[in-house]
């Protein structure tokens, strides 16, 4: 049997768990599989995915920082794709690359399992780099009532709400989050990369009505920093790596037409990287 032959794009890549992910989907699917890591620059991607692809391999995932130029790069986009203005996958066809972006989808299927809904509630996004793109149009898609997105720049976060005429979908600072005229959230989601360096966004308990979720794209111990704020405040909190699993299943299905059971995959996961803490 061939090998279904995929990789990954991105800088760093090394720890990434996308292989493992993706070696318990295909042994799910009884397929030989042959997952690369290639670390690339925005310099040398375009012909580090060309020799990819003139290699015979079905496709590839795309990560930080290369999910703008994979977009740009593509023959053909997916709606997600085009509205995000990023790609995380890229499927190789036969008259060029087709470039999707499963991150808002994905994300979504995950707080599906938090029995959290959007439609007609208050939500927040902190952070407007390429993760909160990625989320945004699948959020607004749900109808909330209110959507305020919090970043440092705030025109970052202005450019994500450009189109937006509803005057509950704002932009702020991320001191204006404590506004007294902004709602209380009943979602909060945390799309910064601030775990990375050991900390969190200020955050205030009087942000969150009674129930309320923090979803927070980071995990591992990049959410670390923000777990332990909610559990010492009593916010209810769930980490990113259910979205990582479900994104990269969506992905795995437009490779090979085949929808792999995620929940095992996630649960087996969270166990490996306990023991490894
Ligand atoms: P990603 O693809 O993970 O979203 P990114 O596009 O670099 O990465 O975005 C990182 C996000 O984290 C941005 O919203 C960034 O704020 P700025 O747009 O103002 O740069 C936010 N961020 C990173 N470090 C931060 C810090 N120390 N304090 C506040 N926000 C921070």
């Amino acid at each position: 049997m061939e090998a279904l032959h995929l990789a990954l794009f991105g800088n760093p890549v090394a720890h990434s768990l996308s292989p493992a992910i993706h070696q318990a989907f295909a042994d799910q699917c009884g397929l030989k599989l042959d997952y690369e890591l290639i670390l690339a620059t925005e310099e040398n991607f375009s012909e580090q995915l060309e020799q990819l692809r003139s290699s015979g391999a079905r496709g590839c995932n795309i990560t930080v920082p290369l999910k703008v130029p994979a977009h740009n790069i593509a023959d053909t986009l997916s709606t997600a794709a085009a509205t995000a203005g990023a790609a995380n996958t890229l499927v190789f066809q036969q008259h060029g690359v087709f470039a999707d972006n499963t991150d808002g989808l994905g994300w979504l299927k995950d707080l599906d399992r938090t029995d959290t809904s959007i439609k007609g509630k208050s939500v927040a996004i902190i952070g407007a780099g390429g993760a909160a793109a990625g989320i945004t149009p699948v959020i607004l898609a749900q109808s909330p009532d209110t959507l305020v997105i919090a970043n440092r720049s705030p025109e970052k976060a202005a450019d994500l709400l450009r189109q937006q005429l509803n005057p509950n979908f704002r932009s702020v600072s991320l001191k204006q989050l404590h506004q007294p005229d902004l709602p209380k959230f009943d979602l909060l989601v945390n799309a910064t990369s601030i775990g990375h360096q050991g900390k969190h966004p200020e955050l205030f308990p009087e942000l969150f009505n009674p129930d309320a979720l923090l979803y927070d794209l980071n995990y591992g111990t990049a959410a670390e920093p923000l777990k332990t704020w909610c559990n010492n405040n009593g916010i209810r909190y769930r980490d990113g790596l259910g979205m990582l699993v479900e994104q990269a299943a969506l992905a795995f299905t437009l490779w090979t037409g085949k929808s792999p059971e995620t929940q095992a995959v996630l649960s087996d996961l969270r166990s490996k990287l306990r023991q490894k803490n």
